[in-house]
């Protein structure tokens, strides 16, 4: 039995990979959706196009296209640029040539199918940023212990102080004593959070309680700033094997800043999604065969590019009072589990951070 034609119009329509067919001019004679918004261009602004205008200067990929028509041979994984003309922006490509075989043997085409690889490129470049802790660990572990020692000391001496203290003034700057090695004691306790061996201990786990665990805890912080979160979960989302509590760690931590970074009145999304993207699955080895993926935006100032790059490099932090270990430690926990995390943000938006952790089945 035959398809009617219906069904390869439809087939072609939704594929997750972008698709060009070319003549054996090299110019674009249709493209299906995926391509559309892989290039961020409308299907009628690539008819006629040349192939060196979406990938220029490639002289490589000409030549297969071309050769893939006239010896009619395909070529697999071909990274490559492609280059958006809206923005003026290049990004990663992963290419397929084929021939197209048509009935007629005088009509000669190609196909190309294209792999949009950004988001699989920075991931990649997050996970480097861990190399680096080792080194760092035994440091501060011995540090911290001797640190943590005379701290309670000091901290038991100056309560002691407090309790025959009666002068208003004096009391004051021993209370300032006491919060102030309570904060070197949290300080401490986030670098051995760092530095400390991470767990294998993991059991299955449901991300939409460890959120709602989260979630009470900074409600309040986030209501006194007339905020809100907005929560929108996958109901079909499954659980993941790992560590409840290294999990609740990682997303106080992301919450926290989100909340942070949040203006009067701001909205803080949360967001879980059942990940079964085809295209991103394949690029993705670490996170097969499927994914979820957590997603907290925020509506603050974002981040300038300098920041961005120096997001988990511990002790970074533009805050006052803050410790610059948040992130690490999250991409400590992360990369334990086998996840990844991706940051966007700018001006506009605010910051979207997403965490994807593998699912095994
Ligand atoms: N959602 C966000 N919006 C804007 N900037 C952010 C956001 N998340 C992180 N940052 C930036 O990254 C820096 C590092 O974050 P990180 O959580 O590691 O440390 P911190 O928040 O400064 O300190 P701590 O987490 O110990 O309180 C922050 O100081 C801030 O500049
Ligand atoms: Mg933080």
């Amino acid at each position: 039995m035959t398809e009617p034609e219906s069904f390869y119009k439809n087939i072609f329509a939704s594929l997750a990979d972008g698709i060009l067919i070319f003549s054996s001019d090299l110019k674009v004679t249709k493209v299906n959706q995926s391509a559309e918004e892989i290039f961020q261009r409308s299907k009628n602004s690539f008819e006629g196009e040349h192939l060196s205008k979406l990938f220029p200067n490639q002289p490589n990929i000409i030549e297969k296209a071309n050769y893939s028509i006239v010896s009619q041979i395909s070529y697999h994984h071909v990274e490559g640029i492609g280059y958006r003309k809206s923005i003026k922006k290049s990004f990663p490509v992963n290419l397929t040539f084929s021939p197209l075989v048509k009935n007629s043997p005088n009509i000669t085409a190609g196909i190309i199918l294209i792999q949009d690889t950004s988001l699989h490129q920075e991931l990649q470049e997050n996970s480097q940023q861990t190399d680096h802790l080792s080194a760092l660990s035994s440091l501060t572990s011995g540090m911290a212990h001797e640190i943590r020692n005379p701290l309670s000391g000091i901290r038991g001496s100056a309560q002691l102080l407090l309790k025959d203290l009666k002068n208003s003034d004096q009391r004051e700057y021993m209370e300032i004593v006491i919060e102030e090695v309570d904060r070197i004691a949290r300080l401490v306790k986030k670098m051995m959070d760092l530095t400390r061996p991470t767990l294998q201990d993991f059991k299955q786990t449901n991300i939409h309680q460890v959120l709602k665990e989260i979630l009470i805890l900074e409600q309040e912080t986030l209501e006194r700033k007339e905020g809100v979160f907005i929560q929108s979960y996958d109901p079909s989302l499954p659980t993941i094997k790992a560590n409840k509590d290294e999990l609740k760690q990682v997303f106080l931590n992301l919450i926290k800043n989100a909340v942070e970074a949040s203006p009067k009145g701001g909205q803080v999304h949360i967001s879980t999604l059942y990940n079964t993207d085809y295209s991103f699955r394949k690029k993705q080895d670490s996170l097969s065969p499927h994914s979820i993926i957590v997603k907290i935006v925020d509506s603050g100032p974002g981040m300038t590019d300098a920041t961005m790059k120096k997001i988990f490099t511990p002790f970074f932090t533009t805050k006052k009072r803050g410790t610059g270990l948040g992130m690490a430690i999250s991409l400590k926990i992360i990369e334990n589990h086998k996840g990844k995390i991706k940051i966007t943000s700018n001006e506009s938006i605010g910051t979207i951070i997403q965490v994807f952790f593998p699912v095994n089945k």
